[in-house]
């Protein structure tokens, strides 16, 4: 992917940011997420890729635009595409914090092609890579990233969805002395801040969707960190649509390396309410300014773009 790219993908994920950004609070989670999609859909346009929807909005007869299989860009090189217009839409639609939008790009064929279910996920910054192991208990993870952090296990935050199915493992976090934080949505953001220094959240664990998980594997690639995951098959039908996806072994460990192939991905987020990390969309009289990161694994730049965008010179397509 030519670097000079880069910025094009920050550009789509502010568009979709800035475009819902209005109805924050306002209890409209299917408005927003209707503005995000139709921006970030009308950007990518002007973006010189030939992208694919790997990971988007649903089936072709489920979402009008952003659909797996879709075609997005002006032309370019191949590539394949992972979009959440509104990773968090409750959050959104609350007002509550930790909303983004959000997408990673990868050459065709590099992402894994992960239905709409469940997958378990532990995902660490760079300083922990190779200390994690899915399949141990929780307790012996929580050590070992302790020991590289150079901390005691009562020092790591660890973030999980606050779900019912969690309860058992929240019990074994607590029990081995890790502090926690709950959140109510939107587990990619918790995966990008465990893989900056700073954020205050050491270790990201536990069952959400899968797309989301894939998304949050390029951005901890970028990042330097790692991550382990297994799908979490309920039904026959979703073992088909593995199946179909080209996933065969379904109860296979997926590392950072299957989940994302290669050395050329990238990956864009903007946040839409405030982050640990990222400020949340801030009006001013005539515009907004938006935080961005965004991160290439090919050099392992990570930018922080903080923008002002002006309404009267850019046609933003917002809900003023
Ligand atoms: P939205 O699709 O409404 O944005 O929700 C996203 C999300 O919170 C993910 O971040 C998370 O992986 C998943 O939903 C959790 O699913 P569930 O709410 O079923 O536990």
């Amino acid at each position: 992917m030519k670097r000079e790219l880069s910025m094009e993908f920050a550009r789509v994920t502010e568009a979709a940011a800035v475009a819902c950004g209005r109805l924050v609070g306002r209890g409209d989670k299917n408005g927003a997420d209707g503005l995000a999609v139709d921006a970030m859909r009308q950007i990518f346009d002007t973006v010189n890729i030939s992208g694919t929807v790997v990971i988007g909005e649903g089936e072709m007869d489920e979402a009008p635009m952003l659909y797996i299989g879709e075609h997005v860009g002006a032309g370019g090189s191949e590539v394949d595409i992972a979009v959440d217009p509104v990773e968090g839409t409750n959050l959104v639609a609350k007002g509550m914090p930790g909303a983004i939008a959000v997408l990673a790009v990868a050459p065709k064929g590099c992402l894994l092609h992960a239905p709409d279910m469940y997958m378990d996920k532990i995902a660490v910054g760079p300083r922990a890579k190779g200390c994690i192991d899915i399949d141990a208990p929780i307790k012996e993870n929580l050590q070992r990233v302790a020991k590289a952090l150079n901390r005691r296990v009562s020092d790591l935050n660890v973030v999980l969805l606050d779900r019912e199915r969690h309860y058992p493992l929240i019990e074994e976090i607590s029990s081995a002395g890790a502090r926690i934080s709950l959140i109510t949505d939107g587990d990619v953001n918790p995966v990008v801040e465990v893989g900056i220094e700073g954020t205050g959240v050491h270790m990201y664990v536990g069952r959400g969707g899968a797309p989301e998980g894939v998304i949050g594997a390029v951005a901890i690639k970028c990042l330097g960190g790692d991550m382990q995951a297994r799908l979490y098959v309920e039904n026959e039908a979703q073992a088909l649509r593995c199946n179909k996806m080209g996933i065969s072994d379904l109860k296979k460990v997926l590392t950072l390396d299957d989940l994302v192939k290669g050395d050329d991905c990238l990956f864009s987020a903007t946040a839409i309410t405030n982050c640990n990390m990222l400020h949340g969309l801030r009006y001013f009289g005539g515009g907004v300014r938006t935080h961005t990161i965004l991160a290439r694994y090919s050099t392992g730049t990570v930018r922080l773009i903080d923008t002002i965008h002006r309404f009267d010179r850019k046609n933003f397509n917002v809900k003023l």
